[in-house]
C-alpha cells in the first residue's frame, strides 16, 4: 500500500515517518521509532540562526546515528540568505539526507520572528526561502507546513504550487491554520486539494492515532505518504502496527504489559546512554508518563514519576509498577 518515493534520485523505502516534535523527537526517541519500522524521521526543528553563530546546543540537537537514515533536519527562520547557509553547513558538517524548512511552527516566540507558520502570510518571502535553501545544497530539499495562517487564509495550495516551481522535492502538509494550534480536527481534503495541484510527493500529517486512520487518510487524499506525530509518544509500536495494517488488512493485537514494559525500559537505557545523569531522568518523565496513560495505577504512578530525582528512580518505580504488581 505504501510505495517507495524517489526525491530526485533519492529513495525513500517506506514513506512512514516520525513527525519532528521539539521536545520529543530526540535520538533516543527516534532510535526507538526506527527500531518499530518508522520510515524517515525528523530531527527536531532547529534554528538557522543557531546553526551559522555554530551555537553548540543547537549543533547537538542535529546530531543523529547512521541507523535514523533516512533522516531530515528540519531548520526555521526568517532569513533566506541565514537559512540557505545553515543548510549548506548541515550538507557539509551534518550529511542528513533530507534538509527540511519549517512553515508549520505556531509558537509565539517564533512566529514573532516571522518564522515558522507566519511565513504562510507571505508566499513571496516562503517562494524566496525555498528557491534560496534549494539553490545553496544538493540534498534534497523538503517542506512542512499548515494549511494557512487562519480559516480566512488558506493558502496550502498556492503555496505548494510554488514551491514545486522552485525545486522543493516534497511537501508534508498538517493541515491546520496556525491560528488552530493543536485544537479542532486536521481538515484532511486540504491534503488532497493540495496533492491534486502538484506532482511531487504529498505526506499527509494530522490526527492518525490508529492503522485504520493511516489507512483512511492514504484512501481519502490519495497522499504517498504518512507522518504520524502525537500518537506515536508512548506507543512507539504504532509504526509496526500501521505498517502490519496497510499490507495485510489484518489488526497486530495490542501490546501485553510485558511488552509495554520492554519497551519502556528500553526507551530508558537509549535516554540514560544519550545523556548525562542531570538531564536523563527529567527529559524522560514526559516519554514514562505517556507509556502508562489509561492503566490502572497511573496516576498515583505518574505522581511518583514527576517526583523522582533521576532516572535510576524512575527505573525502580518502573520495574516495581510492571513487574511486582
Ligand atoms: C510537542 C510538539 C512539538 C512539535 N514540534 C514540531 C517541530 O519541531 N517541527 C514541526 O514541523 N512540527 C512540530 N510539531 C507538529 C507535529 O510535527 C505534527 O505536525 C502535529 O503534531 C500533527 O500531527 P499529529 O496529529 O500526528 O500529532 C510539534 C507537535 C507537538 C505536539
Amino acid at each position: 500500500m505504501l510505495k517507495s518515493i524517489d526525491l530526485d534520485g533519492y529513495i525513500i523505502d517506506t514513506p512512514l515517518s516520525l513527525a519532528p516534535m521539539a521536545g520529543v523527537t530526540d535520538k533516543p526517541f527516534r532510535n526507538l521509532c526506527k527500531s518499530f519500522g518508522a520510515g524517515v524521521v525528523y530531527t527536531e526543528f532547529v534554528s538557522a540562526d543557531g546553526i551559522v553563530r555554530e551555537n553548540d546546543k543547537t549543533i547537538n540537537y542535529m546530531r543523529f546515528s547512521e541507523m535514523e537514515r533516512p533522516v531530515g533536519i528540519q531548520i526555521f527562520g526568517h532569513d533566506p540568505e541565514t537559512l540557505a547557509r545553515s543548510a549548506q553547513y548541515i550538507e557539509e558538517n551534518l550529511k542528513p539526507d533530507i534538509i527540511d524548512l519549517n512553515f508549520g511552527c505556531p509558537v509565539p516566540k517564533v512566529v514573532k520572528r516571522g518564522a515558522g507558520s507566519a511565513i504562510l502570510k507571505d508566499l513571496d518571502q516562503l517562494e524566496k526561502i525555498a528557491k534560496w535553501v534549494t539553490r545553496a545544497v544538493s540534498l534534497p530539499v523538503t517542506v512542512k507546513m499548515r494549511a494557512g495562517w487562519d480559516k480566512g487564509n488558506i493558502v496550502a495550495v498556492e503555496a505548494a504550487q510554488r514551491l514545486e516551481a522552485v525545486g522543493i522535492s516534497l511537501i508534508t502538509v498538517h493541515p491546520r491554520t496556525s491560528k488552530q494550534r493543536y485544537t479542532g480536527e486536521a481538515d484532511w481534503s486540504i491534503i488532497r486539494d493540495v496533492k491534486q495541484a502538484v506532482s511531487i510527493p504529498i505526506i499527509g500529517n494530522g490526527d492518525i492515532k490508529s492503522p485504520q486512520d493511516a489507512k483512511r487518510m492514504l484512501d481519502e487524499t490519495g497522499c504517498d505518504g504518512i507522518m504520524i506525530g502525537r500518537a506515536t509518544m508512548g506507543k512507539p509500536w504504532l509504526f509496526r502496527d500501521v505498517l502490519h495494517y496497510l499490507s495485510t488488512g489484518k489488526l497486530l493485537p495490542e501490546p501485553t504489559r510485558e511488552e509495554i514494559a520492554e519497551t519502556f525500559l528500553k526507551h530508558l537505557n537509549l535516554q540514560q546512554e544519550h545523556y548525562s545523569l542531570m538531564y536523563a531522568g527529567n527529559l524522560f518523565k514526559t516519554h514514562a508518563c505517556s507509556y502508562i496513560r489509561g492503566m490502572d495505577g497511573a496516576a498515583h504512578l505518574r505522581y511518583e514519576i514527576n517526583r523522582a530525582k533521576n532516572i535510576d528512580r524512575i527505573r525502580e518505580l518502573a520495574e516495581d509498577y510492571f513487574y511486582r504488581k
